[in-house]
């Protein structure tokens, strides 16, 4: 099963990899880097994770981080000695040696690349994950096997670390690497990872054949994917169901179904469109109630109302089979409730997500408005439970996307959470027009 955000990313899917995990043998985190952030609480512990699936948490479930991914290995080992330290062992943790290794020069790159920009930033997170995958396309990467073999690490950032000062110095006006120290460094790092260093796609093939429970983990969201999302305001990977087989190395017949999370409003984080953003008192509202800031950069992201336009592009995109709808109790105080259902563009009406951002940046939202509840959510364990203005705007999201929403999740704690139906052994989608006998999608 693959889990996937439906949106710019931030939907909450660290709380849901968590409650599948549960139930999975293997957590698999196949793109991006250090660029993303879960927080998962559990009782009077929150972990704040960037590159460790949350799978970590349940002593069984393995976790992999797959050749996809780009690590930072001292980011990961700051988030190992986190682990250790609140008392959870991480000897289940597996990475991929065909990853690739982001390195000092890719963060100052990043950064410096930001601050040439000027007013054509893209608003990264400034971890050097652009450069680290810019590396790899170009053939230039250091991959975690490159780490483990002291005397081949050497060579190769004795000719590259040369070459990038070339770049630091005479483009960016910055100071040279010594490559003396990096080099130290790393192999300090590599020593420490090397019992987590494994062949990762053995390790899934053997998970398979014994028909194990694989949940793949993407970071980001289908609109910060560098093909099908609002480029070139995205990340450099492939965030989208599909960036799953690639990036963890199954075949596309290993997948047996998708599951989409969206928050029950939207954010974004960094430049770029966002035709539903709201900034008014509701955006803030929103912003404060459902403290919207970064878990990586601490940046404020953005907010605004749910947009079914986009909802139905990742129902497409992915081809979801269901969804998990977080943060609905954000949506508790306010008197109305407004989603986006189509867009304006001149005087045409766009019910598909227009695949060109300049495009996406003319259009104005059209919006059906709905009554809000003004009673809290966070305590309601079933459908039964949720004020009936609640239900019914659950029921309208569902039925703008043609998907039925499997999971409801009413704030940051484990129990929090309404189980509409197994999104593991449930119903799946057949074909994107057919109509759902589900409570969430009449
Ligand atoms: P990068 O991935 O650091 O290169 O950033 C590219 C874009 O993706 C920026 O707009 C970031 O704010 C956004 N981004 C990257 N990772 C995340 C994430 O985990 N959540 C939300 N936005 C992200």
């Amino acid at each position: 099963m693959v889990i996937v955000g439906a949106q710019w990313g931030d939907e909450g899917k660290g709380k849901i990899t968590d409650l599948l995990s549960h139930s999975a043998d293997l957590v698999v985190r196949y793109q991006g880097g250090v660029n993303a952030g879960h927080t998962v609480v559990v009782g009077e512990r929150t972990f704040k994770l960037h590159l460790i699936p949350s799978g970590i948490l349940y002593p069984k479930t393995r976790c992999v981080i797959a050749t996809g991914t780009v690590i930072d290995p001292e980011v990961l080992i700051q988030e190992l000695d986190c682990l250790e330290k609140l008392g959870v062992a991480a000897h289940n943790l597996f990475i991929s040696q065909t990853a690739h290794v982001t390195m000092p020069y890719h963060r100052l790159i990043d950064l410096a690349e930001e601050d040439r920009r000027g007013k054509y930033r893209l608003g990264t997170t400034g971890r050097g994950i652009g450069p680290t995958y810019a590396d790899k396309a170009s053939r230039t990467g250091i991959r975690v096997l490159d780490l483990m073999d002291p005397v081949g690490l050497t060579e190769k950032l004795n000719w590259i670390i040369p070459y990038k000062n070339v770049l630091l110095e005479k483009i960016y006006g910055l100071a040279p690497l010594d490559p003396s120290p990096v080099i130290d460094r790393y192999l300090a790092y590599a020593e420490r990872l090397r019992s987590h260093v494994c062949d990762a796609g053995v390790l899934l093939e053997e998970a398979i054949c014994n028909r194990e429970n694989i949940l793949f983990e993407g970071a980001q969201g289908t609109l910060l994917d560098l093909d099908h999302g609002t480029y070139p305001y995205v990340t450099s990977s492939n965030p989208v169901a599909g960036g799953a087989c690639v990036g963890a190395g199954v075949g596309p017949t290993m997948i047996d179904r998708v599951i989409g999370v969206a928050k029950a409003y939207t954010t974004r984080v960094g430049e770029g469109p966002f035709p539903t953003e709201l900034t008014d008192a509701i955006g803030q509202h929103l912003g404060t109630k459902g403290a919207e800031f970064g878990t990586t950069t601490g940046r404020a992201r953005r907010c605004g109302w749910f947009d079914a336009v986009i909802g139905r592009y990742a129902v497409r995109t992915n081809g979801l089979d269901c969804l998990a709808v977080t943060k609905l109790d954000v949506l508790d105080e306010l008197a109305e409730i407004k989603v986006c259902v189509a867009y304006r563009l001149g005087d045409q009406v766009l019910k598909s997500f227009p695949s060109d951002s300049r495009i996406l940046a003319q259009c104005e939202p059209i919006y059906e408005t709905l009554p809000g509840w003004q009673s809290c959510t966070c305590d309601c364990q079933q459908l039964s439970d949720l004020p009936a203005a609640a239900l019914a705007y659950l029921q309208f999201l569902a039925r703008q996307m043609a998907t039925p929403i499997a999971i409801v999740s009413l704030g940051a704690e484990r129990g929090q959470t309404i189980i509409v139906e197994d999104p593991i052994h449930g119903p799946k989608r057949a074909l994107l027009t057919d109509a759902f006998d589900h409570p969430l999608c009449p």
